[in-house]
């Protein structure tokens, strides 16, 4: 009979679930939103959405996963017998698909561009770098091997379980991401004229605030956290019962927020420095950042340290996506745990290539102006993610009730005891905020 695994200690489960939050979303994702809604302004509302909603929340995912021992689905199922609220793990799971499969196409770029620092192709001008990137991207076949080289990473360390192949992994990978991210903030902040970026992370511009800035903020809260879709309950499931919860995700999002505040001081200062915008989105990694690193000293080598750093943080996000949609299949359906790897490995893959092709192949593909990567992000990130963290929320507060959730957080003496105030955030605060950000979302979509 299979064994259901555990971590093997509790800083194993933090680093986990700390490599699960420190990903894209906090290298690539974070430092643009900033750079986008004014810098330092930005941080300070990221910062209160971070405490209160997304540890409450964090916290929550947590409990109903370690209570249960389960998957998203298996969980709720056990925790509301009979009753459809299993549906909402049954989001969680295709959700982890979904996103997986266009993550790992952003995943794939990465790779190749560690590949192409060292081979020596961004040896070139600083105004080539948006052709160069153009061109990777639209080359039909290229990117999408590389995108199955990441599935192949993800896929072999996933099928070697959660002790072996998790949290012996992320014990290496971790520790490797933090040194690596402290030589790239010291190279940045001693270039001449760092100043300027420096400030710009520092000093609040208050005038730069809209409401799309709380927008952002919230739904980069929920993406950093691995929020929304069970990530954090199946995590959760594989906590022992005789450790404490509330302490350790408050490490976790303690780590990931540092994390995205030093990608910060590592991209900023540079990126004033040698005179670039900082406001250029989603381009900043892959097209700015390697400008920057062309014109610096030693540039190839910090070039290479920074698309380690963001392979290596996605990669420990997508093995927490994939695990997911594995934990489903072995709980619920009694599958190996070779078998349902290796299978969701290339069904995710094959998943993934659309988002590839969108920009070449299907480039005519648009939805509401969108392509087809976008497509996915927007669908996950904007409407299911909210509505599951919205559902999970009121599961909680109102079906399984705080009171036998608080039971379950506060076993193990933490130093963080859960109380009314969780109960009030979980019951109120969490589904009216979410609500009402997932209707602006939609609205600002549709308008
Ligand atoms: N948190 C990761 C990042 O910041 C991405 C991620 C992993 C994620 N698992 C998730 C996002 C689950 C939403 C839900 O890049």
């Amino acid at each position: 009979m299979y064994q259901r695994e555990n971590w093997a200690s509790r800083v194993g489960f933090i680093l986990a679930a700390a490599g699960s939050a420190i990903g894209l979303g906090n290298i690539w994702r974070f430092p643009y939103m900033v750079g986008e809604n004014g810098g330092a302004a930005f941080l300070f509302i990221y910062l209160i959405a971070i405490i209160l909603i997304g540890y409450p929340t964090i916290v929550n995912e947590m409990i109903i996963g370690r209570k249960t021992h389960l998957n998203p689905v298996g969980a709720f199922k056990s925790i509301a017998p009979g009753a459809p609220w299993w549906l909402v793990g049954a989001m969680g799971v295709f959700s982890g698909f979904l996103i997986l499969s266009y993550y790992s196409v952003v995943g794939g770029w990465s790779l190749a561009y560690i590949y192409k620092t060292v081979i020596g192709v961004l040896n070139v001008g600083a105004s080539e770098f948006d052709t160069l990137f153009a061109n990777h991207i639209t080359n039909p076949i290229e990117p999408i091997i590389w995108h199955g080289i990441f599935m192949a990473l993800t896929t072999s360390i996933v099928a070697a379980g959660i002790v072996k192949g998790i949290q012996r992994s992320v014990q290496v990978l971790m520790p490797l991401l933090f040194i690596i991210l402290v030589l790239l903030m010291a190279r940045a902040v001693t270039l001449q004229g760092a100043g300027e970026g420096l400030a710009f992370l520092l000093k609040p511009d208050f005038s730069e605030i809209t409401s799309s800035t709380f927008l952002d903020a919230i739904s980069q809260a929920f993406f950093t956290l691995s929020l929304g879709m069970g990530c954090m309950i199946t995590y959760g499931s594989y906590i022992r019962d005789k450790d404490e919860i509330p302490g350790s995700a408050a490490s976790v999002i303690g780590l990931d927020t540092l994390v995205a505040v030093m990608a910060g001081f590592a991209i900023f200062p540079a990126v004033f420095a040698l005179g670039f915008t900082p406001n250029a989105g989603p381009g900043l990694t892959f097209i700015t950042l390697p400008a920057v690193f062309s014109k610096i000293p030693l540039g190839i080598f910090f070039g290479f340290l920074f698309f380690a750093l963001l392979t290596v943080a996605a990669l420990t996000s997508a093995f927490s996506l994939l695990e997911v949609v594995v934990a489903w299949l072995i709980d619920e359906y009694k599958w190996s745990r070779t078998k349902a790897t290796i299978t969701l490995g290339i069904l995710i893959f094959l998943a993934g290539i659309p988002s590839s092709l969108g920009y070449s192949t299907l480039s005519s593909f648009s939805f509401l102006g969108m392509d087809v990567l976008d497509t996915y992000d927007w669908l996950t990130n904007s409407i299911l993610l909210p509505f599951g963290g919205l559902l999970t929320a009121i599961f909680t507060g109102y079906i399984w009730g705080t009171k036998n959730a608080i039971k379950e957080g506060n076993k193990n003496n933490p130093k963080i005891l859960l109380g009314s105030w969780w109960s009030f955030l979980i019951r109120y605060v969490i589904p009216a905020v979410i609500f009402i950000i997932m209707l602006a979302g939609i609205w600002d979509t549709f308008k």
